[in-house]
């Protein structure tokens, strides 16, 4: 085996953001830019020799490429197997299935999520540990100092391994498994859920359901979940071919990027009673009834608001986790139940240590995921069956069960205004000037609105007592209502700010008042204390969500 040794240089700015490290494809395939990151996260870890590494991606432009060169990188960092999907496909949670079940020591997932695709798209990369979750912030924070100091990456001779065939074949002495990068994720998922009851469901007459893959990476997972083992009809699928591009189209699962699914589920024509999408990767998840959409934040209420009629969590469970931002929809159902409910900075990998240490069952953030300790990702098609169990269960229609639950919980109206590629200048001097004002805040009363406190959100975890600091501005009021500031950690172009707005509303009688129009002077609010528009000239968000 002859180990190549190639001299490098460090490129600026290789740091790992909310997941993983994400940049244009144009970025992404210069020469030794794959290869300095990948050596990076090899040198960072300790006792792979002989080991399992997990290897796959959504199947965006660029994952094949990679794929190969990670595997001949693999074979001289000592590892002894690489587990494959084939195709160089797995979802991010079936990686992290896969992870898990095959005890590997680690993962190395190709994507960038629900960021677009293409020859001008968005690339990423990030290592998952034996747990099957993301790395935490200690390891992305060495992988990045390694990237800043390398002089050279290693990879052992090998012609490209065919990918589309399972089996095994070697690379020097390691040795690469094509696996099937379905299996081992749905045999999970039917050990969690009722199928026999999910499959009366969709047999009955009057039950019509659409999965929308946008042309990602669930198609073949949900075709195989929904379609041959639930016998849902052939075409319950669209768009349920991973394209290289995903059809040109953006595959984030929200009203704005999902509209097809979003008109389809408002036309009486078409008479669907459930729909879903998901994202890039696999792991969002978008919950829609009969012209009716489910925010996010509900939809973790509600999940946990009906353990007990899943298999998996009947037994009971043993708190819930929600990211800062997210609506605290949650937290009233398990102070309910007595339950601990952990609020974490954005981002999935803040959720792992609570997961591992059994103090969290389900988790949930307002970003579409939605989760549970089967993996250590967030889980767009589990969110899809969990739905369908509660709705073969519950006989009730999506909108119904959301509104008995709004009736019960009062309704916690949610919002997230998204201004993107913003000039990264601008976006910084909003954000000074906000934190700038932070400790005058409580106390004073905007728009007829007091504000009782105003900080700057940090978390210390409970397990590991890591610490995390600036993880969003956010400003409480006296009378429960939130407003939050975050930069974006995922975008490639410029910044993104977003804004998370939460009104809670007891009344029933208020709970039909349009979400936008409920939230009208929190958004006031926000525009006077944060000046978005006076510092960066925009005058209206570009998603609302
Ligand atoms: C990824 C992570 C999520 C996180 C989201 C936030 O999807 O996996 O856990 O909520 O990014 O993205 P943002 O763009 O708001 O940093
Ligand atoms: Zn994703």
């Amino acid at each position: 085996m002859s180990v190549k040794t190639v001299a490098t240089r460090p490129f600026a700015g290789q740091k790992p953001g909310t997941s993983g490290l994400r940049k244009k494809v144009k970025v992404f395939s210069q020469p030794g830019y794959l290869e300095n990151f990948v050596q990076s996260i090899f040198d960072t870890l300790n006792g792979q020799q002989g080991q399992t590494l997990v290897l796959g991606g959504d199947g965006r432009y660029f994952n094949d490429v990679a794929i190969q060169i990670i595997l001949r990188m693999a074979a001289a960092a000592g590892f002894g197997r690489v587990l494959v999907g084939q195709g160089g496909i797995l979802s991010t949670p079936a990686a992290s299935a896969v992870i898990r079940k095959r005890a590997a020591f680690g993962g190395i997932i190709l994507s960038a999520s629900h960021n677009p695709g293409g020859v001008e798209g968005d690339f990423g990369i990030k290592y998952n540990l034996a747990n099957g979750g993301p790395a935490n912030e200690t390891f992305t924070d060495a992988v990045y100092q390694r990237t800043q100091g390398i002089t050279e990456y290693r990879y052992v001779e090998a012609d490209d391994i065919d990918l589309s065939r399972l089996g095994e074949t070697r690379i020097g002495a390691m040795t690469v498994e094509v696996i099937d990068p379905v299996a081992d994720y749905a045999e999970l998922l039917e050990s969690l859920f009722d199928f026999e009851r999910i499959a009366a469901l969709l047999a009955r007459p009057g039950f019509r359901m659409r999965f929308d893959a946008m042309h990602a990476v669930t198609g073949p997972y949900a075709k195989a979940l929904l379609e041959r083992r639930l016998g849902a009809p052939a075409g319950t699928v669209v768009n349920g071919t991973p394209l290289a591009d995903f059809g040109g189209g953006h595959p984030d699962p929200n009203p704005v990027y999902a509209a097809d699914l979003v008109n389809a589920m408002a036309d009486p024509g078409l008479g669907l009673s459930f729909g879903a999408a998901s994202d890039g990767d696999g792991d969002r998840n978008m919950i829609v009834g009969s012209n009716f959409i489910v925010s996010p934040s509900d939809s973790l209420a509600i999940l946990t608001a009906n353990y007990s009629l899943i298999p998996a969590y009947a037994k009971g469970l043993a708190g819930v986790a929600r990211s800062m931002p997210t609506s605290c929809a949650v937290d009233r159902v398990a102070a309910d139940f007595g339950i601990p409910c952990f609020e974490t900075p954005t981002g999935w990998k803040f959720f792992g240590s609570l997961l591992d240490a059994g103090k969290a069952t389900l988790c949930g953030e307002e970003s579409s995921g939605t989760g549970s300790n089967h993996v250590r990702e967030k889980d767009g098609l589990w969110a899809v069956l969990y739905w369908l169990n509660i709705l073969a269960a519950r006989n009730e229609s999506v909108e119904q069960i959301v509104r008995a639950h709004w009736q019960k919980y009062g309704r916690n109206v949610y919002s997230r205004h998204d201004y993107e590629g913003v000039e990264s200048a601008k976006a910084e001097a909003m954000f000074t000037a906000l934190r700038g004002k932070l400790p005058t805040l409580a106390g004073q009363t905007i728009g007829g609105m007091r504000v009782r406190m105003a900080d700057d959100f940090s978390y210390t975890d409970p397990v590991d007592g890591a610490r995390s600091e600036h993880q969003g501005v956010r400003i409480l009021l006296e009378d429960g209502s939130r407003v939050v500031f975050r930069l974006s950690g995922t975008g490639t172009e410029g910044a993104t700010i977003r804004l998370y707005l939460e009104r809670y509303v007891a009344d029933p009688a208020q709970h039909s008042v349009p979400t936008q129009q409920a939230l009208a002077p929190l958004i006031a609010l926000a525009e006077s204390v944060a000046q978005i528009t006076a510092t960066t000239g925009r005058t209206k968000p570009d998603v609302i969500s």
